[in-house]
């Protein structure tokens, strides 16, 4: 009989085995050790939020992608496509008196109903940062280098960190006076590269907002923008004159400038400053960066982040803040494709095996005071056959399977087989936990 496909797992979630739970987990805890060295402190927030806290500063891409339903009381919710904006909700509602600067992590899921394919799922997981208080290109650098330590904790290698400034796009929106909608249009073509591709579609958005004359030179500026080479010293020699002009632009290079050079004292290497860096959201406003692996197909952006502003979305006075988000998942999938995941739990110490009913209770007390000792032990209990026990106990990769029959235990002892070499002895009770190795 075939279940109902509505009995089925939804499109874009997975089912994680034990194997897969325990490197995830094994990954998890290098993530937060790694946050915690940098002074980081976890929080949690709901998997559910009001609608409005993503459709006003998330950017259009986002939004499209919102798993949004109305609860029984008529409230619009959604499931979280991330956590910054729930983060900040928390601090401006319960944290501002905490002393800054604020340091906060998180590993949570999160939902955005996207095209399912290799590295992008429906639910997925994310391990990020919020660094709230500074607004200096220390904070922007320390970030980039914690983000950086993640993944090289992880095992990653080969990663191409990519750092730009938005500022430098949205102040070229800003002089235009451009709208949202044109605005993320056309940073969406320099994201993608697609500026010379697309030239037309370009052109028609910033001739609705530049005067005939300075449209070119414009056009010109976002091409370079778009392309691999766009760095401060390239695009201020070819385009000097639009920049001088523009004090904010200026001041985007300057800060851009400064934060790269910390990321040398932070011992970041290897990273490529590309003024092209746009992200998917819209709340950046500063310093922003994305880690792209080798090892991935079309997803290949492992983490994103930057220096953000949430404060007008909650009606606050600005604060610095800054963060980054690595995609959990992606990261383990780019692992794995290296063939450097990391190794699954090894199994457990020892495996009971009673032999015959007398000495089922024994078996029980035994694997109790083995558990008390800090072992992990399982014990039979579906009453099968020691040879049956055997299998079973090798096939869970159990390192020792410990044999009571009724002789053994009137003399008070067990024997004690090591499943790796075959080898076998016999082991007073009371030495039993010393024997499969537990600490004293
Ligand atoms: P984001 O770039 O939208 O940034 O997401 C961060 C990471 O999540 C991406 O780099 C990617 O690895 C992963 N990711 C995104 N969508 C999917 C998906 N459908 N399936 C699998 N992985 C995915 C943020 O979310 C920001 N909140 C980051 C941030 C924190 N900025 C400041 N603070």
């Amino acid at each position: 009989m075939t279940a109902s496909p509505a009995l089925s797992r939804p499109r874009g979630t997975r089912d994680f085995a034990p194997e897969e739970m325990e490197r995830r987990r094994a990954a998890e805890a290098v993530l937060r050790a790694t946050a915690d060295r940098f002074g980081y402190r976890e929080v949690a927030t709901p998997t559910f939020e009001h609608l409005e806290l993503f459709t006003e500063k998330s950017g259009a891409g986002v939004v499209q992608q919102l798993y949004h339903f109305k609860d029984k009381g008529g409230r619009d919710l959604t499931l979280r496509p991330e956590l910054t904006a729930p983060v900040l909700r928390y601090y401006f509602a319960e944290l501002t008196a905490r002393p800054k600067p604020l340091k906060l992590y998180y590993l949570g899921n999160c939902f955005r109903y996207e095209e399912p394919q290799s590295g992008r799922y429906r639910e997925f997981w994310q391990f990020g940062t919020e660094l709230i208080g500074p607004t200096t290109s220390e904070a922007a650098a320390e970030t980039v280098a914690l983000a950086h330590a993640c993944l090289a904790g992880m095992g990653l290698r080969g990663l191409e960190l990519r750092v730009g400034h938005i500022g430098v796009l949205k102040s070229v929106a800003k002089a235009l006076g451009m709208e949202d909608r044109d605005r993320q249009q056309l940073f969406a073509l320099v994201d993608k590269r697609e500026v010379a591709a697309k030239e037309p579609e370009a052109r028609a958005i910033l001739s609705k907002y530049a005067p005939s004359a300075s449209v070119e030179p414009w056009l010109a500026l976002l091409r370079d923008l778009g392309t691999e080479e766009a760095t401060r010293e390239r695009v201020l020699a070819d385009h000097g004159a639009v920049i001088a002009a523009q004090p904010e632009l200026q001041k985007a290079f300057d800060v851009l400038g400064e934060t790269l050079q910390l990321l040398q004292a932070l011992d970041v290497r290897g990273f490529r400053e590309d003024l092209g860096v746009v992200r998917g959201l819209d709340y950046y406003t500063g310093v922003v960066f994305e880690f792209h692996s080798p090892d991935l197909g079309a997803e290949s952006q492992v983490c994103g982040g930057g220096v953000y502003n949430l404060a007008e979305l909650f009606g606050a006075e600005p604060v610095g803040s800054t963060g980054f988000a690595i995609g959990f998942d992606r990261a383990l999938l780019a692992l794995q494709n290296a063939g450097g995941a990391l190794p699954a739990r090894e199994g457990i110490a020892a495996y009971i095996v009673p032999i015959g009913i007398p000495a089922r209770a024994k078996a029980l007390e035994v694997t109790t005071s083995l558990r008390a000792a800090g072992l992990r032990v399982d014990v039979d209990l579906m009453r099968r056959g020691p040879s049956k026990c055997l299998d079973y106990a090798n096939s869970i990769g159990a390192r020792h399977a410990v044999l009571l029959g009724s002789k053994e235990l009137e003399r008070g002892v067990a024997t004690v087989k090591d499943l790796r070499s075959g080898a076998q002895k016999e082991v007073a009770l009371a030495e039993l936990a010393t024997a499969l190795g537990a600490r004293p």
